[in-house]
């Protein structure tokens, strides 16, 4: 028999234990174990999309930028933000910040990284950019990124051009590559002996294109170039992880595809790399090789980083291949639909070792802000617009609780616009 304390115990455990943790678990303790099968199983997804607190009247197809997280994570951020506003410096500092370290452990085992390599910061923007300034340059040392990185990297390295006097040079990278060679390769040719550092994104923004990350991570070992890894897009998109990768230096957000809270991110540098980066606030010098003067960042809250862990629980539960496949499934329902209309363009390789979730669009004839405006104002689509060189449409990037009922308003409505127009 449970003593009183016991009952007790148990008691709070039913209490705290979050519903929509019980409800996915039990999903997933009955659901055929294909993931190609699950990703149609539209009972198994209706549950997971009644895990978010939407607003369903606009169906959210810019997931690229920020999603929104389950009400799991919600809760917990809540919560922890009430308790830490009864005495900051008791409940937050003293009992709630020690849970980073959980989280540190967590995060790590998801990239299968020691924890000990692995900084929670504030958004890809802080990692990257750690990155970015952290390293000792010279005036005329070299920077290699590329024209399908994202702009506010590019930015951080035009900073560091003048203040520090060194060169970015842009390897210029085919939009639609054939293979991941013709990614490769410019970045290749872009070396010379003055390269100090390759800042190169696993996925652009742009168009959702993969890049071949491995290759170019033994290419700036084989030269002792650092090669920073931006995985803003990638980290939990599709199934991988650093062992597949090999990078040394890797920055990403975590409110993109862990859903984690708004706000949150994760550094990784490789053990013996730590030391050669700056921390980009200060931090002692006995902090030189540990990972955590990375987070010398000064009173923050603790509930986002936190929650981060709530957000890894609903993913492990949803299971990464379960992810993919329901991901890949949602691309592929609306996409079918409307590649063989002559008017439509795809900005995006659609290739799956190419691209997973996000994909570019334009229609011939139709301004992409136009089209955008369109979707949001007659058939209440959300999506963005890019508009970089050759890349010139709408990015559509739906979720796992988007339903296929949004998926084909998405696709009827192209159809449309691509067949009669939107006037
Ligand atoms: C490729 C890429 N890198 C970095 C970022 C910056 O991310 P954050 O806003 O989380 O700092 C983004 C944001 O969309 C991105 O797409």
């Amino acid at each position: 028999m449970l003593s009183r304390r016991e009952l007790v115990w148990a008691a709070a455990a039913v209490t705290f234990r979050n519903d929509t943790l019980n409800i996915v678990e039990n999903l997933v303790a009955k659901v055929n174990n294909h993931p190609e099968m699950v990703a149609r199983d539209e009972d198994f997804w209706s549950q997971i999309q009644q895990a978010f607190t939407l607003d369903r009247n606009v169906a959210n197809m810019n997931n690229g930028g920020c999603s929104p997280s389950p009400r799991v994570v919600q809760e917990v951020m809540r919560r922890q933000l009430e308790l830490s506003n009864q005495a900051p410096s008791n409940y937050m500092w003293r009992i709630l910040e020690p849970e980073i370290e959980s989280v540190r452990t967590r995060l790590g085992k998801l990239f299968a990284v020691d924890p000990e390599e692995v900084a929670i910061t504030r958004n890809a923007s802080e990692s990257l950019e750690t990155l970015i300034y952290g390293f000792d340059l010279k005036a005329g040392d070299e920077i290699i990124t590329t024209n399908l990185d994202y702009p506010r990297m590019v930015m951080t390295i035009q900073q560091r051009e003048r203040r520090d006097g060194v060169k970015m040079i842009t390897a210029n990278c085919p939009s639609l590559p054939k293979t991941m060679d013709d990614l490769y390769r410019p970045i290749e040719n872009a070396v010379t002996d003055k390269t100090r550092m390759i800042v190169v994104s696993q996925i652009s923004f742009l168009n959702g294109q993969i890049f071949p990350i491995k290759k170019i991570a033994e290419l700036g070992r084989k030269h002792n170039i650092p090669v920073i890894v931006d995985g803003a897009h990638a980290f939990v998109q599709y199934e991988f992880d650093n062992s597949d990768i090999q990078c040394d230096f890797y920055g990403t957000s975590l409110h993109k595809w862990l859903m984690a809270p708004i706000g949150t991110g994760m550094l990784y540098v490789k053990k013996d790399r730590i030391k050669d980066v700056w921390s980009m606030m200060s931090s002692k010098a006995e902090q030189a090789a540990d990972i955590r003067k990375f987070e010398e960042i000064g009173t923050h809250p603790a509930a986002n980083h936190n929650a981060i862990g709530e957000a890894i629980t609903f993913h492990e539960m949803l299971g990464m291949k379960r992810k993919e496949a329901r991901l890949r499934y949602l691309r592929s329902r609306w996409v079918d639909k409307v590649k063989d209309l002559s008017k439509v363009h795809f900005c995006t390789n659609l290739n799956p070792a190419h691209s997973c979730a996000i994909t570019t669009v334009g229609i011939e004839g139709i301004k992409q802000g136009d089209l955008a405006n369109w979707l949001l104002t007659k058939h209440g689509i959300f999506v963005t617009t890019i508009a970089t060189g050759d890349i010139q449409g709408i990015r559509v990037t739906p979720n796992v609780y988007t339903t296929v009922s949004e998926i084909n308003r998405l696709s009827n409505a192209l159809v449309i616009a691509a067949t009669k127009g939107i006037g």
